[in-house]
This record gives C-alpha cells, sequence and structure tokens, in this order.
C-alpha cells in the first residue's frame, strides 16, 4: 500500500505542474482526491491492513492529502497570476512623452519666436496707440512701388530682387512699405498705426539673408510730426524690446519714401560688437530703417502733404528675433527642425 501511494504521489508531482487552468484544475482534484478518486481507492484495503500499517499509511496519506491541496492552490495562483500579466500584457499604455507618443500628435504646442516678438511689439504699440493693420502678400505695382515714390528705373524693380507673376503686373510684396499706402487709403489723418507681415525677396540665401522673411512697418500721421518724435518712438521700442541697454547709431538712409531717410542700426548682441557672420563682420546690424514721410507719398495716399506730415518705419522683425534670442542663422527661423522650435515652449 505504501508502495502504491508513493507511486500515486510520484504521479502527481509529474502531472501537477501541466495544469493550465481551473477547469482541469478541478478535474484533477476529483480524480485525486475524490470519493472515487485515485487516494481512496488505494486507502480501500485500510480495514483488513494490521494497526502499523494503518498507523504509517494513514500519516502518509493525511501528508499526501495536505500537499495535493497546497499543490493544488499553488497551481491555481500561478493560472491566474499568468491570466492578469497576460491582460495587462495586451492592455498596455505609455502614457510617458517617449517618441511614439510625441508621433501621434500629443506635443505640448508653442509659438513661433517670429510670433512671440511680434505680439510683444504689438503690445507695445497698442499702449501708444497705434492700431494695427494687415495688408496682401500678392500686390500690384502701384502699392509695392509706385505710391512709395519707386521710380520705374529704381534698382528694387529689379527682377533679382522681386517675384514677379507671369502677367508682369503682380508681385510678391518686398516690404511692408505696402501697408503704408493701405493704411492711407482706409484712414484719414491723423493716425498711427502698424503693419506686421511677411515680405519676399528674389535673393541667395545665407546666414543673415532668406528669400521669404518679416518686417514690421509703422506709420504715423499728423500735424507738426518731427525727427525728435520718429526717435523718440523708435527708442522707446527699443528699450521695451531688449530690456537692456543696446548700443545703437543712426545714419542717413536712402530711400524713395522717406526724406530724411535713416539707417538705425543696433550694436551686434551675437558677437557683442566684435563682428561675425549675421553682422558680417561689421559689428553693426541694420534693424530700424525709417524716416520722415515724402510728400509724393503722403500725395499718392490722397493726403496734402501741406497739412499733414508723419513718419514711418520699417522694422526687420526677424533680425531682432535673432538679437533677442541670439540665434545665428536666420535659416533656422524657416527651417522646420522641431529641436529649434521646441526651445521656445515655455514662452
Ligand atoms: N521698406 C523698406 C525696406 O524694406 C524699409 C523702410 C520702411 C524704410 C519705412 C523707411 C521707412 O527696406
Amino acid at each position: 500500500m505504501l508502495e502504491k501511494l508513493e507511486e500515486l504521489q510520484k504521479e502527481f508531482r509529474e502531472s501537477v505542474g501541466t495544469l493550465a487552468d481551473k477547469n482541469s484544475l478541478a478535474d484533477f482534484k476529483a480524480d485525486y482526491l475524490g470519493k472515487k478518486g485515485k487516494l481512496n481507492d488505494i486507502l480501500k484495503g485500510m480495514r483488513e491492513a494490521s494497526a502499523d500499517v494503518r498507523k504509517t499509511v494513514g500519516a502518509k496519506a493525511n501528508e499526501f492529502k495536505q500537499e495535493i491541496q497546497d499543490s493544488l492552490s499553488a497551481q491555481l495562483l500561478k493560472i491566474e497570476t499568468a491570466a492578469i500579466n497576460a491582460k495587462l500584457e495586451e492592455n498596455w499604455q505609455d502614457i510617458s512623452f517617449t517618441d511614439s507618443v510625441k508621433a501621434k500628435g500629443l506635443l505640448a504646442a508653442g509659438y513661433h519666436p517670429v510670433t512671440i516678438i511680434q505680439r510683444e511689439i504689438e503690445d507695445i504699440f497698442i499702449s501708444m496707440g497705434f492700431d494695427i493693420l494687415d495688408g496682401p502678400h500678392i500686390e500690384d505695382d502701384f502699392h509695392n512701388f509706385e505710391a512709395l515714390n519707386i521710380p520705374d528705373t529704381h534698382p528694387a524693380r529689379d527682377m533679382q530682387d522681386t517675384f514677379w507673376f507671369a502677367d508682369m503686373k503682380h508681385l510678391l510684396r518686398t516690404h511692408t512699405s505696402t501697408i503704408q499706402v493701405r493704411g492711407m487709403e482706409a484712414n484719414d489723418p491723423p493716425f498711427k498705426f502698424i503693419g506686421p507681415g511677411k515680405v519676399f525677396r528674389c535673393e541667395a540665401t545665407d546666414a543673415s539673408h532668406e528669400m521669404a522673411f518679416h518686417q514690421l512697418e509703422g506709420m504715423m500721421v499728423g500735424k507738426d510730426i518731427s525727427v525728435a518724435n520718429l526717435i523718440y518712438f523708435m527708442k522707446a521700442l527699443l528699450s521695451e524690446i531688449f530690456r537692456q541697454d543696446v548700443n545703437v547709431r543712426l545714419r542717413p538712409g536712402f530711400f524713395p519714401f522717406v526724406e530724411p531717410g535713416f539707417e538705425l542700426d543696433i550694436e551686434c548682441l551675437i558677437c557683442a560688437g566684435k563682428g561675425c557672420s549675421v553682422c558680417k563682420q561689421t559689428g553693426w546690424v541694420e534693424l530700424l530703417p525709417c524716416g520722415m514721410i515724402h510728400p509724393n507719398v503722403l500725395k499718392a495716399g490722397g493726403i496734402d502733404p501741406k497739412k499733414w506730415n508723419g513718419f514711418a518705419f520699417g522694422l526687420g522683425l526677424d533680425r531682432l528675433v535673432m538679437m533677442r534670442y541670439h540665434i545665428d542663422d536666420i535659416r533656422h527661423l524657416h527651417g522646420a527642425d522641431l529641436r529649434f522650435a521646441e526651445q521656445f515652449k515655455s514662452y
């Protein structure tokens, strides 16, 4: 009997680990411990056995019963754990910021640095009572050249600078000064406004030149406006923007639509005036061309130059952004490289 018991125990130990679900566990248990099960089958002859045998076999049988119970419970736990793990594996979701999540478009959005600076400047000018005007990218000769006192022979009309449409009448605006003309057409003086926007030039690109870039035009028309007024507004603008002392210089500049005309340069903040690719080794960056509005321009805009005068400026927005954030190549601004764009997220 003891031998049979030991054989059964061996058989049990070999097969219990192979049970893979609850039903086969229940069947297995009945097979061993049930009334007509394998254990009772062996113990059938107990009544006729001697007291000694009954004692040893009884003890062994009880031990075995306990082993069966324990092993079956352990196997059940194993099966259940495996089932939970399988389910977890199946429903697994990565909630961390990995590349796969970014690719699904869950990346936090941010503003382009040009937008950030443009809005800052808009706020400054709004606080000084300026309006904000817009204008079309596709313009005609009149708004881009004619009304701005740019004669037919002016080099700015050269095919190299201007993207003309096939009809040779329309073009991509080469500067936001077109908004000056549209602003004069739409308003009676006195008025003051700014006009930010994209402009286009057919030029070779390098660290400081792009074919598409941004300007921010400004115009103020009123009575007895002077160069001193112009300089006051330009200084206010620069000190608000940079919030630090920047060295500036004013020199004469020629633009057909202003008289007198000026170039307002700032000392290059990228190289601290030492000379680099952005300032073309000069230490200075042309940032703010400006001047007193030419009487012909006022006339073309339907304004009597005997009664009114004013100033205009055309801020180079991309260059300003580059100075503010120490960006050493304008091509980064249009490069669509996310590693560049992501740096500005927190602004
Ligand atoms: N429109 C000029 C340019 O693009 C800049 C400018 C604007 C100069 C207003 C004077 C006054 O170069």
